[in-house]
């Protein structure tokens, strides 16, 4: 059995952020951010919009453009480590789109990473699980976890959302060639947003007399990254995975038509087509008027990449996901 990709969508906030702007708030400057990261704008999620409405406006145009109706949907696969819902975002998207038959909903919580690993995820229940059209959502709203005063973080990240609807097919027609995924959870050091568990001093009890426990209340601490540790763990091991991939799907990069790595920022991205010897025009990236967007940031460039008539049916594309986990992975698809 195989599944290809049938439409692509993406939302982004209403709020643009500019270099300029972010230097009002915070010591940093429009040369600093540009050269080191090639990142111009970014758009901020504010006010009454949020990570749901986003979502389901991504999902509506992948929907339409594959010409599949919200009840047609088998599995949503919501791809986001910001969800409005501690519990997970998907059950809310699937009332926003209003799907009737209930299809499974679930969150798949990987970072910058999550759209790689939603689409493979995608790909394996359309292959063994039977389900038709899978809605494969990465959203996220980092920017409700930065640090607002730390310039080395607020400076990278922006808000949005991307979606894509996979469809069952013939093997013949197969869209997904080959990946390669993998997780150290070593790295973790290097780029995190902890979960702090704080004991509550709650004196619990019947007349005063204690129970013995001490509740602890959750709360979430700024994102940390130590990006040159980050930047060199990137170079290392995403052009491996790249070339891993290619070797399942029994390919060379020459037959690739298109690099789409996450857009963390342009220097990494610039380095990594690089270190692959692969031609900077047939690289997609769209960093420069959206920051990093986490697990948005490859469906978002794909979507604006095929609507503008860059990417064309047919055309083979290598992507790659990276980030905190540390993970990382890539897949060959066609669009
Ligand atoms: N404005 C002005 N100055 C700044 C800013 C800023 N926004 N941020 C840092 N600086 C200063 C630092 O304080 C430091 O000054 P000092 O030397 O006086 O201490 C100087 O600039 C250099 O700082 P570095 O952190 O060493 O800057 P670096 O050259 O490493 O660039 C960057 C930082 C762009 C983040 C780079 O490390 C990188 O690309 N890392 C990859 C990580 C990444 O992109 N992460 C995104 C999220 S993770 C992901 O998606 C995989």
């Amino acid at each position: 059995k195989g599944c290809k990709l049938v439409g692509c969508g993406s939302a982004v906030p209403k709020q643009k952020f500019s270099n300029d702007d972010l230097a009002k708030i915070v010591d940093t400057n429009d040369e600093w951010i540009s050269s080191r990261t090639g990142i111009l704008n970014r758009h901020i999620l504010t006010g009454k919009e949020n990570l749901t409405s986003l979502a389901v406006e991504a999902a509506q145009k992948a929907l339409e453009m594959a010409e599949v109706d919200a009840d047609d949907v088998d599995l949503i696969l919501f791809c986001s480590s910001t969800p409005d819902e501690l519990f997970g975002g998907a059950p809310e998207v699937q009332k926003a789109l209003g799907c009737k038959r209930n299809p499974p909903a679930f969150d798949i919580r990987a970072a910058c990473s999550g759209f790689l690993l939603g689409l493979v995820s995608a790909s394996c229940h359309i292959r063994g699980g039977g389900f038709k059209n899978v809605l494969l959502i990465g959203a996220d709203c980092v920017s409700r976890y930065l640090d607002w005063t730390d310039r080395k973080t607020c400076v990278l990240f922006g808000d949005a959302a991307g979606a894509i609807l996979l469809q069952a097919c013939d093997s013949e027609e197969d869209g997904l060639y080959g990946f390669d995924l993998h997780t150290d959870g070593f790295g973790s050091k290097h780029l995190n947003a902890g979960m702090k568990h704080i004991e509550t001093n709650m004196a619990l009890g019947f007349d005063g007399d204690s129970l013995g426990f001490s509740p602890t209340h959750a709360s979430i601490s700024y994102i940390q990254m130590n990006g040159q540790e980050v930047f060199r763990f990137v170079i290392k091991v995403v052009p491996e995975s790249i070339k891993a991939s290619l070797a399942k799907a029994s390919l060379k990069l020459s037959d690739i038509d298109w690099l789409l790595v996450h857009q963390a920022n342009q220097r990494i991205i610039d380095h990594l087509a690089t270190k692959l010897e692969f031609p900077m025009d047939r690289v997609i990236s769209n960093v420069k008027n959206y920051g990093n967007t986490s697990a948005a940031s490859i469906p978002l460039a794909l979507d604006e990449a095929v609507r503008s008539g860059k990417v064309k049916e047919g055309q083979t594309i290598a992507t790659a996901g990276f980030g905190a986990g540390l993970s990382w992975g890539s897949a060959v698809v066609r669009w």
